[in-house]
């Protein structure tokens, strides 16, 4: 019995800010940006638009590419899934009541599916591989829809260069199926491990200090900011580094394999130079790590699957081949995963 991933789909705003707009309206260049993080661009969804519009849409468009890859309607793959799971940090409603994997679950027609939502920040998608794995392993389950979906722009301070350069909306959704593959052994297929972690200690590295039940808002309170990301970059810059570096060399430990048995690394995109660190200290061939945080910037939990589709839309990911996703957020929180495609 295997997890496989067997669709994938991204939905982004249409509404896309280069770092020169960005400059217009907060004092910063694209030169700065772009040599700091990599970051070009960013998609900032319509004040029309809710995270579980988002989210919806990338849901869409996995069930429509499982539809094409099996001929199977797109409403009764909606109507076989079991479980959805939406990752957010930045759902529709504060303290996801009610869930955004409910709201979902009725925008796209999967009325047989439990729903739940799930805030582990940047790591969202590793640990939503682990929970749709463990889901998968008992019952009679068969179909897991896991939505990474963030509108970080609705908690970002525009006017704090220090973070508003760094994010941007976006969401993307994938489709886990329990298959007949093997785990383990010749033709092993599928999500084959996972690691989790979290570093309570540093929680506040990167926080939204307003709004929940540590901060609540009072009656009367005048209010100059919403509530909005805070971050010490320093300190999360040095966590990644090293966590990136950890799991990395942890996962290949624990498989047997080399860094050349990769086809793939996929980072979460939070900054080019904490890629390239990474790779420098574990001494990996340049070109290994798949990055597209120059278009996207930081999209948080959706940044993993976003890039995931990216590379399965193009073609780049060949059946059998070994991928490994590694994640880092607020929490602190860390992971990653080695599949067979
Ligand atoms: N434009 C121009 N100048 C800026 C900007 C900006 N956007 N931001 C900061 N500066 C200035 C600072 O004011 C400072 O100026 P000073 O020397 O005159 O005081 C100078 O640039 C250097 O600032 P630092 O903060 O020291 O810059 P650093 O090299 O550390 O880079 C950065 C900052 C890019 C935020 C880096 O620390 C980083 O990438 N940290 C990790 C952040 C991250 O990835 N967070 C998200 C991960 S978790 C998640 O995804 C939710």
């Amino acid at each position: 019995m295997a997890f496989e991933i067997v669709a994938t789909g991204r939905a982004l705003p249409k509404n896309r800010i280069t770092n020169d707009e960005l400059s217009a309206t907060v004092d910063t260049n694209d030169e700065w940006i772009r040599s700091h993080t990599g970051i070009g661009s960013r998609y900032i969804a319509g004040e029309d638009v809710a995270t579980s519009d988002l989210a919806a849409l990338a849901a869409k468009r996995a069930l429509a590419a499982l539809a094409k890859k099996t001929g199977e309607p797109e409403n009764s793959i909606a109507e076989s899934i079991d479980v959805i799971i939406v990752s957010t940090s930045s759902g529709d409603y504060v303290g996801g009541v009610p869930p955004t994997s409910c709201v979902v679950q009725n925008k796209i027609g999967a009325k047989n599916a439990a729903a739940f939502d799930m805030a582990v920040c940047c790591t969202g998608f590793i640990y939503g591989l682990e929970i749709a794995s463990g889901l998968l392993s008992t019952g009679s389950r068969k179909r897991i829809l896991l939505i990474c979906a963030e509108l970080l722009s609705r908690i970002t301070d525009w006017s704090d260069r220090g973070t508003c350069v760094l994010f941007g909306d976006g969401a993307a959704a994938v489709i886990i199926e329990k298959t007949q593959a093997p785990l383990t052994g010749d033709g092993k297929r599928g999500i084959l491990r996972c690691l989790l972690g979290a570093d309570g200690g540093g929680a506040e590295s990167l926080i939204v200090r307003r709004g929940g039940s540590k901060n609540p808002y009072r009656k009367n309170e005048v209010v100059d900011k919403p509530p909005h990301i805070e971050m010490d970059g320093r300190a999360v810059y040095n966590f990644a580094v090293k966590t990136i570096t950890d799991v990395i060399s942890k996962l290949l430990e624990q498989e047997g394999v080399g860094i050349s048995d990769l086809a793939v690394i996929i980072p979460h995109q939070a900054n080019v130079r904490i890629v390239e660190a990474a790779r420098k200290r574990l001494g990996a061939p340049e070109g290994v790590f798949y990055t597209n945080m120059e278009e996207y910037a930081n999209t948080s939990a959706a940044s993993i699957p976003i890039a995931l589709d990216e590379l399965n839309e193009a073609g780049r990911l060949k059946k059998g081949d070994l991928i490994m996703v590694v994640g880092f957020g607020g929490g602190l929180t860390f992971g990653g995963a080695l599949i067979v495609w």
